[in-house]
């Protein structure tokens, strides 16, 4: 039996009533464009409404996040997921939840208890630590060395709603041996599930306060559990995309090693898309919000497929569509019944990148010809004349080393979008434009970042890359290990030092020459022009070859918190932070 049918006969034999999945586009909630988790569908029944189907609920939920896009085409980013969850509305509560959960990983699907590990609420000024989970856990058999007492398992779906303390299981997925004392720093623990007990309700002002019931909410990935189940490190290789893989494989004539990337892009990208057409919502491919998110997916993909060989006007993308829909059909019966549409989205959008690909490329190579990062009006020109989304250029160009200037792109689109007279560019900030001022706040931190890392590291760490969304930095530097508990501290304490010190950040026009007698950082010295713009943060605490755009003072940036640090290739590693 599969691990959706296990988990709903497991939770169904506890008095749960099986909910069906709600749509990926949420029908009663503008604020996100997709359905992220299983308890989003619930929020009014979690902050006290009646649900026609009693206290007792579970199911398989389609959710999408889209803050991956761009790293979807490693081991385990998708942008389309399942995901299992069981909740209690005001009725069971720690006890029966976390025996359950337990129940069901070791009794149900076998795992080893000398595989599990967990983590439990280490409480915080306004929520005390959560020892009832913690008891629970030893009682069943959980070593304390097993059990993480942690600050941030707190769980909320966005900015406001239910919330509360959690607790994790993970599960060790490496042929080292089990370590005896779980660090949930250490990346071979990978979580599996979480249970949320939702007890109160985050306000706009940010007061929380107790919910009219004691809730418990959970989810479980399938794609990440599957894999775990079935013994493999790429989620990839699971039997979840194994037919997808073996199909784009067969169809581009080409082996999965070493076209790992652009397979599990075109296999994940046509998969969201395949779903997102099949809502009754009836999205279609357009430039603003879902519409525009599904035309990117479809569009990275058929690029990734030109790149494997694939003759992309041949009907290689309905016959994996077909196998998509076969494959799901059973669980979500809006795939059959819809199918026909599906096929036309993605024939009618294939047809319509298709006629200007082949031009846009040729135009990307000329105006890349130099090296040279990539201006707005380029770029503006690449969407509006060969439909290349602004994602597709940076990614292009980000393969070439160069960088796209966003801001100068949204300057370009504001202006056509005020010609045109269309008045949607407020809209259209689901996709890509707005958000500007978040994002030159995250430009800035990214020069305290790399100055920070010198310090704390060695003079020798560069930067190798980074990437920045509205949600968060991500920036890749050279080092020979994995920075330790104590460096991570350091290193934002030393940013968190420099924003509190509301410095100024200033900028000077100069010779690349001259740039380099000062010391300025820069990363691709061949690749800029002859006069550059050097900025400066402070009396010489950065200083950066830079083409902006950055705040004027630190002191706009707000907190600054590292959310992560792991290995991106041999001696690189990446970190991802974020401002709050
Ligand atoms: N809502 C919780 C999560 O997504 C269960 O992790």
């Amino acid at each position: 039996m599969n691990l959706k049918d296990l988990y709903i006969n497991f939770f169904v034999d506890h008095g749960h009533k099986q909910i069906p999945s709600a749509p990926v586009v949420p029908e009663n909630d503008p604020s996100v464009l997709f359905n992220t988790a299983g308890m989003q569908p619930l929020i009014p029944y979690l902050m006290g409404q009646p649900h026609p189907y009693g206290k007792r609920l579970c199911d398989y939920q389609k959710c999408i996040r889209t803050n991956d896009i761009d790293e979807v085409g490693d081991t385990y980013h998708h942008t389309f997921f399942e995901m299992l969850g069981n909740w209690s509305l005001g009725d069971y509560f720690k006890k029966d939840a976390i025996t359950w959960s337990y129940e069901f990983l070791t009794k149900h699907l076998n795992i080893p208890v000398e595989r599990l590990a967990v983590s439990v609420f280490a409480g915080n000024e306004y929520i005390p630590f959560d020892e009832e989970s913690y008891n629970i856990w030893k009682s069943l058999g959980i070593k304390e060395e097993r059990i993480a007492k942690l600050k941030e398992n707190f769980w909320i779906a966005g900015e406001t709603g239910p919330c509360g303390g959690d607790s994790e299981m993970f599960y060790w997925r490496s042929n080292d041996p089990v370590p005896e004392v779980f660090n949930p720093d250490d990346e071979r623990w990978v979580e599996i599930w979480n249970d949320v007990f939702m007890q109160y309700v985050k306000n706009e002002d940010g007061s929380i306060e107790e919910l009219p019931n004691k809730n418990v909410d959970t989810g479980m990935g399938v794609e990440r559990t599957v894999a775990i189940l079935e013994g493999v490190n790429d989620n990839y290789a699971s039997s979840i995309w194994s037919d997808v893989i073996e199909l784009i494989s067969k169809i581009s004539n080409t082996p999965y090693k070493n076209n790992e990337k652009s397979m599990r892009i075109i296999a994940d990208h046509l998969r969201t898309a395949v779903f997102i057409s099949a809502d009754n919502a009836g999205i279609k491919p357009s430039n603003t919000d879902q519409g525009y998110i599904l035309r990117r997916l479809i569009r990275r993909a058929i690029r990734h497929a030109k790149s494997l060989g694939i003759d992309i006007n041949s009907n290689w993308e309905q016959e994996i569509a077909i196998l998509l829909i076969n494959k799901y059909k059973a669980y979500y019966m809006e795939l059959e019944e819809n199918k026909d549409i599906i096929l036309e989205v993605l024939a009618n959008e294939k047809t319509k990148f298709n006629r200007t690909l082949e031009k846009g490329l040729k135009e990307f190579m000329r105006v890349t010809q130099e090296r040279r990062d990539i201006d707005g009006t380029t770029a503006f020109h690449l969407f509006d004349t060969y439909g290349f989304p602004l994602e597709l250029t940076i990614e292009l160009a980000n393969e070439m080393n160069l960088n796209v200037d966003i801001e100068g792109y949204k300057e370009k689109f504001k202006q056509h979008q005020e010609l045109s007279r269309s008045g949607s560019a407020e809209k259209f900030k689901g996709g890509l434009a707005g958000n500007s001022e978040v994002e030159t706040r995250y430009h800035t931190a990214t020069h305290l970042l790399n100055a920070a890392l010198k310090q704390v590291i060695g003079p020798d760490v560069h930067q190798r890359g980074s990437n920045i969304t509205v949600e968060r930095m991500r920036f890749d530097f050279n080092c020979d290990h994995k920075l330790t508990e104590e460096e991570k501290e350091q290193v934002e304490a030393l940013v968190n030092t420099w924003i509190d010190a509301k410095l100024d950040v200033t900028v000077k026009e100069m010779t690349k020459e001259e740039a380099i007698a000062s010391g300025a950082e820069c990363m691709f010295i061949e690749k800029y022009p002859d006069i550059v713009t050097v900025y400066t943060i402070g009396d010489n605490i950065s200083k950066e070859l830079c083409g902006g755009p950055h705040v004027k003072n630190t002191g706009e940036l707000g907190h600054f918190k590292i959310k992560k640090e792991e290995a991106s290739s041999a001696g690189v590693r990446r970190i991802k932070a974020v401002l709050e």
